[in-house]
């Protein structure tokens, strides 16, 4: 008697949602959310060297990468969820990617800021940032043309050391810019952390999205209302 070939008697893999985080208050703020659509990590990740998390939901795992890095990765469905901040998102571009969801989390404001009582200089002006396309953007659209400089973190320190006339960051509390003697000038945009889909994954993993998408929003709301 020949055996069916061992194949034919696998059944099929599971379809997965793959979902990209970012450590820090992005996955704190998140994990509440996840919890109320049926999502928990099964181990914490702030005390891991992992980076690919399995979850209580069978079909959803988590991928933890650096805030600026979730963008791509949803964008060429490495990911087909992820979930950035607005001011990310702008930096990036949001390239073959839905921004289904504002989950109201991690709330700040990208803005300009400067050394305290400085005038700005009657010169080009040079602007330190980390978003330097929107940072570009920006100033194009109040007709300025500026010298962006490229840096990836610790932008206060910028116009204190003459680097910069001005630097573009976001801004909560105001803590940091007041601790270095700077003040904030004018707002670029409110931010706040969507949720973007993979514009394939949307399609092709509609059935499985779906049902975490609504539970997302009604925990949004339910956040939202509790304020
Ligand atoms: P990367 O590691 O890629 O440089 P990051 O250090 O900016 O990213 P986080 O500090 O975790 O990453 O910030 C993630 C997001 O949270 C930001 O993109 C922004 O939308 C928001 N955010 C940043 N700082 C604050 C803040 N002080 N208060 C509230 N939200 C913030
Ligand atoms: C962010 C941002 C500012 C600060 C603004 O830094 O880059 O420095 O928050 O918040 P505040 O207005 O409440 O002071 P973060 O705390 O994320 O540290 P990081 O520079 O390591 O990202």
């Amino acid at each position: 008697m020949s055996e069916l070939p061992a194949q034919s008697l696998e059944t099929p893999a599971p379809e997965m949602l793959t979902l990209a985080l970012s450590k820090g208050r992005i996955l704190k703020d998140t994990l509440p959310l996840l919890k109320a659509a049926g999502v928990e990590l099964l181990e914490d990740p702030e005390k891991s060297r992992k980076l690919i998390f399995p979850t209580t939901h069978p079909q959803v795992q988590i991928l933890i990468l650096r805030a600026s890095d979730v963008p791509p990765y949803v964008e060429h469905g490495a990911a087909d969820l992820g979930v950035a901040g607005k001011d990310v998102l702008m930096e990036h571009g949001a390239h073959n990617v839905y921004e289904l969801i504002d989950l109201q989390i991690a709330r700040c404001r990208l803005m300009t800021a400067g050394k305290v009582g400085v005038p700005l200089p009657d010169r080009r002006l040079r602007i330190a940032s980390k978003y330097v396309n929107l940072t570009r953007n920006y100033f194009a659209s109040l007709g300025q043309q500026v010298d962006v400089i490229k840096l990836y973190g610790s932008m206060e320190l910028a116009p204190l050391v003459g680097l910069s006339d001005l630097i573009v960051d976001v801004v909560d509390t105001g803590n940091t810019l007041r601790a270095n003697g700077l003040e904030p000038r004018d707002e670029i945009v409110q931010v706040s952390s969507r949720l973007i889909v993979n514009q394939t994954s949307f399609k092709r993993k509609h059935a499985l999205l779906q049902p975490l998408l609504q539970q997302l929003e009604q925990a949004v709301a339910h956040a939202s209302s509790a304020l």
